[in-house]
């Protein structure tokens, strides 16, 4: 009989790739499915034609196929209370609570968490009334100041405007229009510095941290243009001393996870610290209830401990004990459809990918691609299904190696209605 695990992974994009990947490695797993999935996944998964929100769906294939563990990837399931609904079937399921998923789901909740246990954050208020909000803007008068709407809006719910009538429009749009739904806007100050992410597996109060990274939010070189989903990703950061690293355990990603114990919502999974380094200090911009993307696809490849392990004994409440990682620099660059984060087309052939994966430190990890025959993949070539569709990654001695080698496969790969930075990792080299 074998006694290797069955694991689902729910989700379809670069981070899912990367979570399978790592899955893959672990000698205590046997199959692996993965709902939706995307092309590059079907390599090291089954695929199923699920979305990640059909829980009912997903909760009986778990059941009927003997799934031993689910991992949820995205924020949108564990917000609608997939982690509880699976453990209530009794299903081994890593990822937080709908409740403790409100650290991501609610800018509100967390900003209330991080006042009441004293975590540093940029100071807020919080309206639901269109009047009073824009009165306060108008009074304290100091720009830019950061708006951002009160629950999930798919990464278009903040907006940082530089003047009172950029101001008025977003606040009309989030209190008047109701452009996400009926919600609350949290007001809080502009804080400025290099951003990073901490990623940590989090159970109840114990917090194992995983190594820094930094994802690049803007779409062009020179961090200009449009805010994306995120251009590329790498890790270790050198600009973040082992100081400011344990300032951000201590006394913010501990202190959180206590805090929401204390509050009755324990959390299980990962907790994402999207930090600051301000002038003041090491400030919280964000917090995310689960594995980042793209900052995953460059994280899990350091990880030398069984992923199995780290996931099972989290939803077990058993520790983690100490995670070993590859002392070593991996830098991620998205490939990305020509108009995003705007519009743009889709089903664009792409070639090179066998040509780019011809230096062994190289991995593409599929984020939004399609095949149309099983023997694509295998003869180098797919098509493009997405906004973001692949992330090429390295790893090197250095910065500089993992760079370069990156951008070489990079521009190995061909597709005319593809764009990427070229400035990944330029705080590091
Ligand atoms: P969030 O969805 O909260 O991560 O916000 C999206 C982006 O807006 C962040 O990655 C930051 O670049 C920016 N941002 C959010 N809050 C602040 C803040 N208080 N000061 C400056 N920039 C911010
Ligand atoms: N990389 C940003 C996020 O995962 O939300």
């Amino acid at each position: 009989m074998d006694m290797k695990a069955k694991v689902l992974v729910v989700g379809g994009g670069g981070r899912e790739a990367a979570i399978v990947d790592a899955l893959s490695r672990s000698p205590r797993v046997g199959k692996i499915f993965c709902a939706p999935g995307n092309a590059g996944i079907s390599l090291q998964a089954k695929c199923l034609p699920l979305e990640d929100t059909q829980i009912d769906e997903l909760q009986d294939f778990a059941l009927k196929e003997g799934i031993d563990l689910t991992v949820v990837g995205p924020e949108v399931p564990l917000s609608m209370g997939m982690a509880d609904q699976f453990e209530a079937a009794g299903l081994r399921v890593f990822g937080p609570s709908a409740k403790a998923a409100r650290i991501e789901s609610s800018k509100d909740f967390a900003k209330r968490i991080m006042e009441k246990y004293g975590v540093p954050t940029a100071s807020y208020r919080t309206f639901e009334d269109y009047a009073e909000a824009l009165e306060y803007v108008r009074s304290k008068n100091t720009f830019p100041i950061v708006l951002k709407y009160d629950g999930l809006a798919g990464g278009k719910g903040v907006v940082i405007p530089e003047n009172l009538a950029d101001a008025d429009e977003a606040l009309k749009d989030m209190l008047l229009d109701d452009r996400f739904g009926k919600g609350k806007v949290v007001i809080e100050d502009y804080l400025e510095g290099p951003e990073f992410s901490f990623l940590c597996f989090v159970d109840g109060e114990k917090v194992y941290p995983m190594v820094l990274s930094q994802d690049h939010k803007r779409a062009f070189d020179g961090d200009r243009g449009p805010n994306t989903g995120g251009m590329g990703a790498y890790t270790p950061l050198p600009f973040i001393s082992g100081e400011d690293r344990d300032f951000a355990l201590e006394k913010i990603m501990k202190p959180v996870a206590r805090g929401l114990v204390a509050e009755g919502c324990p959390f299980k999974g990962v907790l994402y610290g999207g930090l600051m380094k301000t002038k003041d200090g090491i400030k919280v911009i964000e917090f995310n209830c689960r594995f980042g993307d793209p900052e995953t696809e460059v994280v899990l490849p350091r990880l030398e401990s069984d992923i199995y392990d780290i996931f099972c004994a989290v939803a077990d409440g058993k520790s983690v004990g100490e995670l070993k990682w590859k002392e070593e620099s991996v830098m991620g660059f998205v490939l990305a459809s020509k108009g995003y984060p705007g519009k743009y087309v889709k089903g664009k052939e792409i070639s090179g990918l066998n040509e780019a994966l011809s230096d062994p430190d190289v991995k593409i990890y599929h984020m939004g691609t399609t095949v149309k025959t099983a023997s694509d993949l295998k003869e180098g070539r797919c098509w493009t299904n997405g906004g973001r569709v692949l992330m090429v990654l390295a790893s090197g001695k250095t910065p500089r190696q993992a760079h370069d080698k990156a951008l070489a496969a990079v521009q190995k790969i061909h597709c005319e209605n593809l764009f990427y930075r070229t400035d990944i990792g330029h705080w590091a080299l």
